[in-house]
């Protein structure tokens, strides 16, 4: 949507990927505590987004959604004061069908009292899902989520609208006319088991959907998987690659891990600053994969004043854990610089310049690992922004 809301992609945390639908007020107000306290509110990270469970199972027969008042007992309003108190934006979500897919209430039919009630409390954020919906012909998906598009419209507030519609629809075709993100794939971690293989999965999902992304509106390849202490089956140079990858195609970045029980290696991995730079770049456009041979990858993106943001991505298919690293090259020529240019190197994760290369770059990369780069020209040549992978 062009409303100026989201510009750039989110960055925040929900409530899914570690807890499911068992929400409580205690666990939001720890969790805002912590977005400061880590420090990762101050690398942006300011959205808290309270995902399915926080509504009441049932409605009223008429007027709005209610939250679940034994998980939420202050009510959501005070919540919205106590996260907005600390510089913290809150989301919240509902459904586009009859139920949530947790079976709590959902708001098909209710979209303008349920939208002017989270207005009231004064939330930032509402992602909508597409569970429990009505058949197609009778109301297609993009209708109803246009409903709820209009709804958070009329109540005036500035409300940026996620829209979780994966699996019936291509919902990129038409999703900058109805929200600011739109889920490209499935959910990347089913029953908190995040995998390698699912990781790669909606990293394929969204690749080659770059031109459909922009300044208010973003493919949504699902939230992090990273640093889930239970069940997360993904090394830490796993983690390191999903995380990069995602910042470079310019998904919003939404940490799902319990906040509580975060190692210093993965926070230092969510507070590497210059990653996060690369999605939250003013020029706005969405990097995509530019070469490839086999398991060797090589991703791209604009910056703006020209630079390239670049990964070298080694995705040998592990059956053999032993494969060694490999070395891999970017040609200036897959980014859309001159051949003859010199250029500066910077290394992104260790924030370090590696030196000035003309033409190309090499550099041995593990398995399942990452290089992150910028490569900027030396001296400013006309054009270079146009460029898109
Ligand atoms: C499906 C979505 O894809 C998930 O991200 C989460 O919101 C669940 N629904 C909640 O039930």
């Amino acid at each position: 949507l062009n409303d100026g809301l989201a510009v750039t992609p989110l960055l925040g945390w929900n409530s899914w990927n570690s807890f499911h639908d068992d929400v409580n007020e205690t666990l939001i107000k720890e969790t805002a505590d912590l977005l400061v306290s880590t420090g990762l509110a101050g690398v942006g990270f300011d959205y808290l987004i309270i995902d399915d469970g926080w509504a009441s199972r049932k409605r009223a027969v008429s007027g709005p959604i209610q939250h679940n008042t034994t998980r939420f007992p202050s009510g959501i309003a005070t919540l919205a004061d106590y996260v907005h108190g600390k510089g913290l934006k809150l989301g919240m979500y509902t459904d586009s069908g009859s139920m949530t897919c947790a079976k709590y209430s959902g708001s098909l039919g209710f979209e303008k009292e349920d939208a002017a009630q989270l207005a009231e409390w004064e939330i930032d954020l509402l992602k909508h899902d597409n569970c429990f919906s009505v058949p197609e012909k009778e109301r297609s998906v993009q209708a109803r989520y246009e409903d709820m598009r209009d709804a958070l419209n009329a109540t005036g507030r500035p409300i940026v609208f996620s829209v979780c519609e994966w699996g019936v629809s291509s919902p990129w075709l038409y999703g900058r006319e109805v929200g600011h993100m739109w889920r490209t794939g499935k959910d990347i971690s089913i029953a908190i088991e995040a995998s390698w293989d699912g990781v790669m999965q909606n990293l394929d999902d969204t690749t080659g959907l770059s031109r459909f992304a922009g300044p208010g509106g973003w493919n949504d390849a699902d939230m992090l998987a990273v640093g889930k202490p239970v069940g997360n089956r993904l090394s830490h140079t796993e983690q390191r690659a999903h995380f990069a990858l995602w910042a470079l195609i310019k998904s919003p970045l939404i940490i799902g891990a319990d906040l509580r029980a975060l190692s210093r290696e993965t926070l230092l991995l969510l507070k590497s600053r210059e990653v996060v730079a690369i999605n939250q770049d003013p020029l706005g456009v969405a990097g995509d994969r530019v070469w490839k041979q086999g398991p060797k990858e090589v991703w791209a993106a604009p910056l703006k004043g020209g630079a390239r943001a670049v990964i070298l991505f080694n995705r040998h298919v592990a059956s053999d854990d032993n494969f060694p690293a490999t070395e891999m090259t970017v040609y200036w020529s897959n980014i859309g610089l001159p051949n003859d240019a010199q250029a500066t190197v910077r290394d992104l994760f260790k924030e370090r310049d590696l030196g000035v290369f003309t033409g190309s770059f090499s550099s041995v990369v593990d398995n399942h690992g990452v290089i992150v780069l910028r490569i900027a020209t030396t001296r400013p040549t006309v054009g270079l922004e146009a460029w898109r992978p």
